[in-house]
């Protein structure tokens, strides 16, 4: 058995997303092919205001209806009232959201880091740690801010770990790290915080992300995010786009060796339902190109 194990985000962050409206079916019905090819993990929604998201108004019901065997149901809240609305809805845990980037945080969730901070303490009170991991989006660059100093992370992260929070996932909201950065941080991060667990959110908006994804394994990360055909984004970012593609990221941890449990034959079909569902022609390349094992009649 390999250590490593992926997050399937398509629920949530790939859906959040699309502008045209996806049945609460189509949904419920990706979702449950991704579950079924054995990702053990989904973020399959978010419990945020229906006016910021409207795609994902729909959340009770999907976390309601999905085949939840064998599987961690998680949503992202960026609040009290979409924590409270999470464990209503009975999610196994909760992804809270914060920006490293003030200016992020603030268009994303209309707070500053103190005030974020201050919810998750009160989020804290009422939700057992092991429920609550914390997503830190713009953690390597934020659209707005620039690039920063691993620091101002770590003082976060910092301010978290001393209300008893240490689950925490670097997000690169808009794909700006290199996998350079990438080992840097997780380098600093991992030998100041040694009892926390880190997970990695990556977008291949750049281009650069299964190179992060390398990147963080090398630095020992086994947790890592990605969305069915590499769909995905904040609308809260300006130039965001998709995420790692899951498809791909699987592809690339079994020629390593480095995955298993995960059937990619049934991860390729969903992304194919995904893209007739959705109408265009998704970035996942996998799903175009076939495995690198497959061979064709000479
Ligand atoms: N779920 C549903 N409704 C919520 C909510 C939640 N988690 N949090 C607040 N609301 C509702 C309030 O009840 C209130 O409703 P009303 O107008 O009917 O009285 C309204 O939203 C405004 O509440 P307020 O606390 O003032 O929120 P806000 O306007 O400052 O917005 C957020 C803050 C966090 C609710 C909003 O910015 C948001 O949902 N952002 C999510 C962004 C996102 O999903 N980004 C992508 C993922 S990283
Ligand atoms: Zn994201």
């Amino acid at each position: 058995m390999t250590d490593t194990v992926i997050t399937d985000v398509t629920g949530r962050d790939g859906f959040q997303m699309e502008k045209e409206w996806i049945g609460t079916e189509d949904k419920i019905k990706i979702i449950n092919s991704i579950i079924d090819s054995g990702i053990p993990r989904i973020e399959a929604t978010s419990f945020v205001s229906p006016k910021a998201v409207p795609q994902l108004k729909d959340a009770k019901e999907v976390i309601s209806r999905i085949n939840r065997r064998d599987v961690e149901i998680i949503a992202l809240v960026p609040n009290v009232k979409g924590a409270e609305r999470a464990l209503e809805a009975e999610v196994d845990s909760i992804n809270v959201v914060l920006s490293i980037s003030e200016t992020h945080n603030m268009k994303n969730i209309n707070k500053t880091v103190d005030q974020s901070i201050q919810e998750i303490t009160e989020i804290s009170k009422f939700t057992e740690s092991e429920k609550i991991n914390i997503s830190l989006g713009t953690t390597f660059g934020c659209p707005f801010e620039g690039l920063y100093d691993v620091q101002k992370v770590s003082e976060i992260v910092r301010r978290l770990s001393a209300i008893g929070l240490n689950r925490f996932t670097l997000a690169d909201t808009t794909g700006m790290a290199s996998p350079f950065q990438v080992t840097f941080f997780v380098k600093r991060l991992k030998s100041a915080y040694p009892d926390a667990e880190f997970g990695l959110h990556l977008h291949n908006t750049r281009g650069m992300g299964l190179a992060n994804v390398y990147a963080g394994y090398q630095e020992g990360i086994r947790q890592f995010d990605a969305a069915l055909g590499g769909i995905g984004g904040c609308p809260f970012a300006p130039g965001a786009s998709g995420n790692v593609c899951l498809e791909d990221t699987v592809h690339m941890l079994h020629l390593m060796n480095i995955l298993d449990g995960v059937d990619l034959q049934k991860l390729i079909e969903a992304s194919r339902e995904l893209e007739r569902i959705l109408g265009y022609q998704l970035p996942g390349q996998v799903m175009k190109a076939g495995l690198s094992t497959d061979t064709h009649i000479a």
